[in-house]
């Protein structure tokens, strides 16, 4: 090795050694950079925090307690950088084509971090979208046809039972996540459900009678058990019946007079299934009608609903018992009112359809952020 040589080698050592510092001045700088952003972050959601945890955690960085924050528009948009963007669901198509109208989850059913969108132009940033059975054309050309995101998941929705729901074969290895009235769904969503009564909610006083059973149907089938359990039932108890099938429309206005006026409501499922409780049920009891069911066998229902609110039909041997027994509680108000004991603590509540499923679906998402293929839709749903 000559001279120059020497030097050139400890000119290039020096200069490495030189950037190396500059690389770890920089990595220290950037870090403390780093800490600080986090300390003011932190510093907002001190209002969270209990007021122990408070104190240890700003005597640590030399600061004081004190239980009034301003929060000036820069500490405010750090926090909300620092928050979990919100979740983003996309509808892909309304349900049977009909718009069941956007509003936040929060104030509609205090649901936070969701935002629902019908806007197709969102598709890549959506963590999920939400597809009504109903809607999807048999070939799928009307699902989206750009690649899917990796972390998105695609949700099957449907409410009505498998005899109502036409299957499509192309359906399994689609779908991420469930949805529909059944309690085995990725997100059970039923037609209603029993909730506390709160304290603003009235006392529950029982509406005025002045008929004993009704029943409001539109589409009759003969075929149906409700339809013969029905024919059977008429022999023996005067029923009041209204709906289309009776040339006795009724429009949404008079349909709560007509049920809150009734002792019994005769809420018979179209289709028997384990779970399928519609809005037969859940409307009866809202607005204040005993009913008497037709649909899965009683235990299924009182899984929804407490057992002492509602009759049903298996619980009498034949249609004539049920009648002996509607009877007798018309005649013994004292029995009948036993009907109304679990109002006492609870209310009965519907569910909005669409916009409540839309917010659960969402809700779902963003608390479960794990892997999941819906293999086998078919045997699942129709099986
Ligand atoms: C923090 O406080 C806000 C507003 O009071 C509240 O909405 C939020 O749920 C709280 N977060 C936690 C983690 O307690
Ligand atoms: C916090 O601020 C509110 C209104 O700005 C005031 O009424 C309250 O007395 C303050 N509390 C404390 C502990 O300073
Ligand atoms: C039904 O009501 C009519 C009159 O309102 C009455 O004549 C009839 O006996 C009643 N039928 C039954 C089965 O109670
Ligand atoms: C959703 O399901 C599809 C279809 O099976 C699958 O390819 C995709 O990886 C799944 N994504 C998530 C986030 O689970």
């Amino acid at each position: 090795m000559d001279k120059t040589t020497i030097s050139k080698t400890t000119k290039t050592i020096t200069v490495t050694i030189f950037l190396m510092a500059c690389f770890t001045i920089y990595m220290y700088y950037d870090s403390t950079k780093n800490l600080f952003s986090k300390f003011t972050g932190a510093h907002v959601q001190i209002n969270n925090i209990s007021t122990k945890n408070c104190l240890s955690f700003l005597k640590m960085h030399n600061y004081e307690c004190t239980s009034n924050i301003t929060l000036d528009k820069h500490l405010i948009a750090t926090s909300k950088e620092q928050e979990e963007p919100d979740t983003i669901l996309l509808i892909w198509m309304w349900p049977f084509g009909t718009s069941f109208g956007l509003r936040p989850c929060s104030s509609a059913f205090k649901i936070h971090g969701c935002h629902l969108t019908n806007d197709r132009g969102l598709f890549n940033q959506a963590h999920g979208v939400m597809f009504h059975h109903r809607d999807i054309s048999g070939d799928l050309s009307n699902m989206p046809q750009l690649p899917r995101p990796a972390l998105q998941k695609w949700v099957w929705w449907n409410m009505e039972s498998p005899t109502n729901t036409n299957p499509i074969p192309l359906l399994n290895d689609l779908f991420n996540l469930t949805s529909s009235y059944r309690w085995d769904s990725d997100i059970p969503v039923p037609y209603g459900r029993i909730t506390e009564r709160t304290e603003e909610e009235k006392k529950y006083t029982i509406p005025k009678k002045d008929k004993l059973v009704c029943w409001i149907v539109s589409h009759y089938s003969p075929d149906l058990k409700r339809s013969h359990y029905y024919t059977e039932l008429v022999k023996f108890i005067n029923v009041s019946t209204y709906g289309r099938h009776f040339n006795n429309p009724v429009n949404d206005k008079e349909y709560s007079n007509i049920v809150s006026s009734c002792k019994f409501y005769l809420s018979f499922e179209n289709s028997i299934h384990r779970d399928y409780v519609t809005e037969k049920l859940f409307n009866a009891l809202a607005i204040g009608a005993v009913p008497v069911v037709i649909g899965p066998p009683r235990e299924n229902y009182e899984l929804f609903i407490p057992s002492k609110a509602f009759i049903h039909v298996d619980d009498f041997p034949s249609p004539k018992e049920l009648a002996d027994h509607l009877t007798l509680l018309d005649q013994n108000e004292e029995l009948y009112m036993q009907y109304f004991t679990w109002r006492e603590r609870f209310v009965s509540k519907r569910t909005s359809f669409g916009l409540e499923h839309a917010c659960w679906i969402c809700d779902h998402i963003r608390r479960n952020k794990h892997y999941k293929v819906v293999k086998d839709l078919r045997s699942w749903f129709w099986g």
